[in-house]
């Protein structure tokens, strides 16, 4: 065996050695996502579960104000179709954000 081919041995051996060494099984534990859309007899809720918890949690629906009106959550349905490619089939958005505004926006029952 010549002297490079002893020398290419070690370099490789060496290197899966440093394989096994960092193949150490790693965990994350991701937060508990708790928020959930709020319940709703209205039709666009369960549409609102299929298309629009895939992304992002429930949560961002809280921190939208109160007081927002029918074409704020039209604009920002359309929004999550436009830029961050939400698979939001058109026909659906109707009844989406006439769930939204009533439930989370100036529509809701006093
Ligand atoms: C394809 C992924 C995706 C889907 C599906 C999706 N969103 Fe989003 N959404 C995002 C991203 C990305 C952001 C902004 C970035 C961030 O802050 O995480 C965002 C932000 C938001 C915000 C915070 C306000 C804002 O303008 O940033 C609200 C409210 C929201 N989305 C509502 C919805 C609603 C309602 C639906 C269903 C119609 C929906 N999202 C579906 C990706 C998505």
């Amino acid at each position: 065996m010549s002297r490079t081919s002893i020398v290419a041995i070690i370099a490789v051996a060496s290197l899966l050695a440093l394989g096994t060494a960092t193949a150490t099984t790693k965990s994350i534990r991701l937060p508990a996502d708790g928020v959930q859309l709020k319940s709703s007899s209205l039709p666009g809720f369960n549409t609102a579960v299929h298309n629009c918890v895939a992304c992002h949690s429930a949560e961002y629906m809280l921190y939208q104000p109160p007081t927002a009106a029918r074409p704020y959550w039209d604009s920002m349905v359309k929004r999550m179709k436009v830029v961050f490619k939400a698979p939001i089939d058109d026909a659906d958005m109707p009844a989406i954000v006439d769930y939204l505004v009533k439930t989370y926006g100036n529509e809701q029952p006093k």
